[in-house]
């Protein structure tokens, strides 16, 4: 038997069989056997997740001869009408699959419109199934649209896509609507050891999981990435050696990079890093893995704690750097992580690159988030404020702030050496003159400035009450 790639080989026959998808497959079911049919069908979802499947499962469910039926023939069944074998072959005349990223011209609808006309050759319905409709062009969306509008009693439009958006709202409202879902990380590992105990293979659980995570819901993804750890596991899939042919780095040694981080200790996190590269560990792997592995601290923070979200059990998360950063240091460091992982392709150094992040990972703890530091500024300016008024209760009207023309004072620069204003030189002088303890941010500046105004604003008060007096 020639080799089948397991995606292809393991694809559903009937709505039971595709996995995450209980709820189409119900309606779907449930409308076939009530006799409900439309003329078109639109399904939509991200990529492999069922619905290239669902499409020919659904024509074979119009076209078998004991139907229109949610059950049609099955592939071994002995008594298979011509109409499901025909289509398990792949050479029924009455399904046409089109590829509507390859024929979005408005002429590959002309032709259709013309062959719909023909009922079809055997069978009760003729069916199109035309996958990717979003990449069709407009002109071919008008043209289709008064073929679904007002279809031949006997043919079935099946549609697919993974873009819903970019279907215009026209052929939308004219269609029955499913929304297929990413596939559950459980279902992936579940299909993926049903495939092992088929084929006699055996599997580490952490390891399926492993797969089942990386596909992030697709159960194509999870097939081919599943082939190709095949092919090099000899009938015994272990992490381990998935980690080592893969290049991916385990969870020890990044609890191990990011306690040094946590530590400050910049010259053992530099050498980790140089460790890991040494032992052949590409940038871009360990960018991802810190990148996922800061993410699962920020989930963990956050409460979670299922080893099928967070990839391996909470307790292998080292405590010390939970303890070390609050939820708004890790996000933080997740960003600079997924920033650095974009900036990547473009950089003339990626390892220059990758040492300045494990260096700003180092002083994460004394990093400060425009939030707070927004919110600390309107603290102080609340206090000056409270501070201002106080001053200017028993003070004339004239006293305001910037009034100055009388008082010979210039309004710049107030010329008394009170405690304010050291205090105010200090404080320019720590923020906004220096770049290093602040960051750069408009509104932060102007918070500042602000901050300064109001407080110049009480220093000349007060000087104008003394020069009065
Ligand atoms: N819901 C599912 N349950 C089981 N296998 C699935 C499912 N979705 C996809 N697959 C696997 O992925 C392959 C491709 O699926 P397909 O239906 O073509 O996805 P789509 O059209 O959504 O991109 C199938 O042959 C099958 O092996
Ligand atoms: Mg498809
Ligand atoms: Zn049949």
């Amino acid at each position: 038997m020639p080799y089948e790639v397991t995606a292809n080989r393991r694809r559903p026959k009937t709505f039971d069989e595709l996995a995450g998808q209980e709820f189409v497959a119900a309606t779907l079911k449930n409308s076939l056997d009530n006799g409900q049919i439309a003329n078109a069908y639109l399904f939509s979802g991200p990529r492999g997740c069922g619905k290239t499947s669902a499409a020919r499962i659904l024509a074979r469910a119009l076209r078998c001869e004991k139907g229109p039926t949610s059950n049609p023939c099955e592939k071994n069944d002995e008594a298979i009408c011509p109409q499901c074998q025909e289509i398990f072959n792949g050479n029924s005349m009455d399904v046409l699959e089109i590829d509507g990223a390859s024929n979005t011209g408005v002429n590959d609808v002309r032709q259709i419109k013309e062959e719909i006309l023909f009922p079809p050759g055997t069978g009760r319905y003729k069916i199109y199934i035309i996958d990717e409709v979003h990449m069709l062009s407009n002109n071919a969306f008008n043209a289709l649209l008064k073929t679904i509008e007002e279809p031949p009693p006997n043919v079935v439009f099946i549609f697919a896509t993974t873009e819903l958006q970019k279907v215009p709202a026209t052929i939308r409202s004219r269609c029955q609507q499913f929304n297929f879902r990413l596939v559950p990380t459980e279902k992936i590992a579940a299909l993926l050891l049903d495939v092992c105990v088929e084929m006699g293979i055996h599997a580490e659980e952490e390891a399926l999981f492993w797969i089942a995570r990386e596909s992030t819901g697709s159960c194509r993804d999870a097939y081919t990435l599943f082939d190709q750890v095949i092919s090099f596991s000899e009938g015994n899939i272990r992490i381990d050696l998935i980690r080592e042919k893969l290049g991916i780095i385990g969870l020890e040694k990044l609890n191990e990079l990011a306690e040094a981080c946590a530590a400050g200790d910049f010259s053992l996190a530099f050498g980790i890093t140089d460790e890991l590269l040494a032992s052949g560990a590409v940038i871009d792997t360990l960018v991802t893995n810190l990148a996922g592995y800061f993410h699962n601290l920020l989930l963990i923070k956050a409460g979670i704690s299922r080893e099928t979200i967070l990839g391996d059990n909470v307790s292998g998360f080292s405590k010390k750097v939970l303890d070390k950063y609050d939820a708004v240091r890790l996000e933080h460091a997740g960003e600079l992580l997924f920033e650095l992982y974009r900036n990547l392709r473009y950089s003339i150094s990626p390892r220059f690159e990758l040492e300045t992040l494990i260096s700003k990972l180092c002083w994460l703890d004394k990093w400060i988030s425009p939030a707070e530091l927004g919110s600390s500024v309107e603290g102080v300016r609340n206090l000056l404020n409270s501070h201002a008024s106080a001053n200017t209760m028993n003070t004339a009207p004239a006293n305001i702030a910037g009034n100055t023309g009388n008082s010979g004072n210039d309004g710049n620069a107030p010329d008394g050496e009170g405690e304010n204003l050291s205090f105010s030189e200090e404080f320019r002088r720590r923020h906004m003159g220096s770049s290093d303890n602040i960051a750069h941010n408009d509104e932060i500046d102007q918070g500042v400035k602000n901050v300064l105004d109001v407080f110049e604003g009480t220093i000349i008060e007060e000087n104008i009450e003394e020069n009065d007096e």
